[in-house]
């Protein structure tokens, strides 16, 4: 099989270089060891009608990074427009929050089909498509359209909001629909499943039977791969970390105060406000905290040309100086706030450094970066993970200390109670939650949704051929919930 994995980011194969954001991440060391081809965006974009998209070629791995020149005429429309101002606010559920112009849609289909010709080159006979994210609900529709008829499959990375909030999206019918072009959706968790297949029957009209969806496209496969990471590599990540100068130099610093940390890209996602009013609180209520432990949250720009990232910025940057100072001394600064990236070794480092973790955002699709501190540890004397439940992570990190990122009170106690947790408990939840980790690494989930797409397309040719009429006239039926792979 020859295997093309497409996402908007895409990551370079050099460990030390700073990564944005939990996909590319991911990825990075499973799509280099499968041969696969990544294509995604460049981050350029290029004037006029390109006859053949403009990809720079490089080795990766034991495959290929492709990354494309984008059309600059929708570029702004595609990713700062209708991605990330309609659809990511819907789909982490802040309906408050979505901005979307027709233009804006357009531009987002405009480079769906640019994407799907620029995949042509790729094609061979035994291709498998793989594609990731919100950026590109529309591509396996399009690639349709082209004639592509080899198994496609699509996962996505943020949850799947309720039925009501996906409404919010402008042509929110017409994108799901496109979507029905996959022969395999996978989500994150059983909720996001869930709330999808629900759409699916409610608002469409269609029939969904053990997992599986008849449109006009044929049949779809729908289910759960949880993301995982490979909590080994990471773990001697962590201790080979220890010498590199920036973790020995904040070990030097702390002179014995413990040190809580947060990592995150600067997104009104991931409960950043409410985490600093949540140590506000704890230091607050609870004076002898003060010079005990401090916080360490890297908070790392993106997406800054959109108005409510930048109010996020300065709100938040408000805020860690204003609790700064309140509680800081002329020797002690409670926040150490860094608005920059580190190498996926640094971090490792750092999170090795912690005591307490701190992962608490409004809603996110899994959160790596609740995994990855906990792979860090040091199993004699493991840190405690405070981890928000609506986190896709909860579902299976559920012994670290889970909070409400809504309740400031609780969170505030949570964190306390993480500082003055015994060594015994400590190493029983941590214990846990390793092994979950190792019976669910990042290798399994690639590998588990290639063969699911494989099956997924064996089925389909074995099942009745496209039919045509539309979805809507079709009867309803009971649900089903979406297959579980793990
Ligand atoms: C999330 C999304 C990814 C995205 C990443 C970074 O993890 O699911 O698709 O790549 O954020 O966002 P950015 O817009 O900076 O690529």
């Amino acid at each position: 099989m020859n295997l093309v994995v497409v996402s908007n980011r895409v990551a370079r194969g050099m460990a030390n270089e700073p990564m944005t954001g939990g996909l590319a991440a991911a990825l990075l060391p499973v799509v280099e060891k499968s041969g696969a081809i990544w294509v995604g965006s460049s981050g350029r974009v290029r004037d006029g009608a390109q006859k053949e998209p403009f990809a720079e070629i490089e080795a990766l791995g034991a495959g290929a990074l492709a990354m494309l020149d984008l059309p600059a005429a929708h570029y702004g429309g595609y990713y700062e427009g209708f991605a990330n101002s309609a659809l990511w606010p819907a789909l982490h559920s802040r309906s408050d929050l979505i901005r979307a112009s027709q233009e804006d849609y357009l531009s987002y289909r405009e480079v769906n089909a640019f994407m799907a010709r620029a995949l042509l080159r790729f094609q061979k006979q035994d291709t498998t498509f793989w594609v990731q994210d919100y950026h590109f609900l529309a591509l396996g529709a399009e690639l349709r359209e082209l004639g592509v008829t080899q198994p496609i499959g699509f996962f996505l990375h943020t949850p799947w909001p309720a039925r009501a909030v996906i409404g919010g999206v402008p042509h929110h019918r017409r994108l799901v629909e496109a979507m029905l072009a996959y022969d395999l959706i996978g989500f994150q968790t059983q909720d996001d499943c869930e709330n999808f297949l629900g759409y699916l029957m409610a608002d469409l009209g269609l029939k969904v039977e053990s997992g599986v969806v008849t449109s006009r496209h044929g049949q779809t496969r729908v289910a759960v791969f949880p993301i995982g990471i490979d909590p080994e590599k990471f773990a001697q990540q962590s201790i080979k970390a220890v010498s590199h100068p920036d973790v020995s130099r904040l070990r030097r610093s702390l002179n014995g105060e413990k040190l809580a940390i947060g990592v995150d890209r600067l997104d009104y996602s991931k409960g950043l406000v409410n985490r600093i009013c949540a140590f506000d609180q704890m230091w607050t209520a609870q004076p002898a905290l003060a010079r005990t432990v401090s916080l360490l949250q890297i908070a790392t720009p993106s997406r800054g040309g959109i108005e409510a990232y930048g109010n996020l910025q300065s709100d938040l940057a408000k805020l860690i100086s204003d609790v700064n100072g309140r509680h800081g001394e002329v020797d002690w600064t409670p926040i150490r706030y860094l608005n920059k990236g580190f190498s996926q070794t640094v971090l490792a480092g750092l999170y090795r450094t912690a005591q307490v973790g701190v992962v608490t955002p409004l809603h996110d699709g899994m959160n790596l970066v609740a995994k990855e501190y906990v792979a860090a540890q040091n199993p004699a004397d493991p840190g405690v993970l405070v981890l928000s439940k609506f986190a896709g992570a909860a579902n299976e990190l559920d012994t670290a200390l889970l909070v409400n990122p809504h309740d400031i009170d609780g969170m505030a106690r949570a964190i306390a109670t993480a500082l003055s947790m015994p060594l015994l408990e400590r190493r029983m939840r941590w214990e846990a939650m390793m092994k979950k980790l190792r019976s669910s690494t990042i290798q399994q989930w690639f590998a588990d949704f290639v063969d699911a797409l494989q099956e997924a397309q064996l089925d389909k040719g074995a099942s009745a051929p496209l039919i045509a009429e539309s979805p809507t006239l079709w009867p309803r039926r009971s649900a089903n919930g979406g297959m579980r792979y793990h």
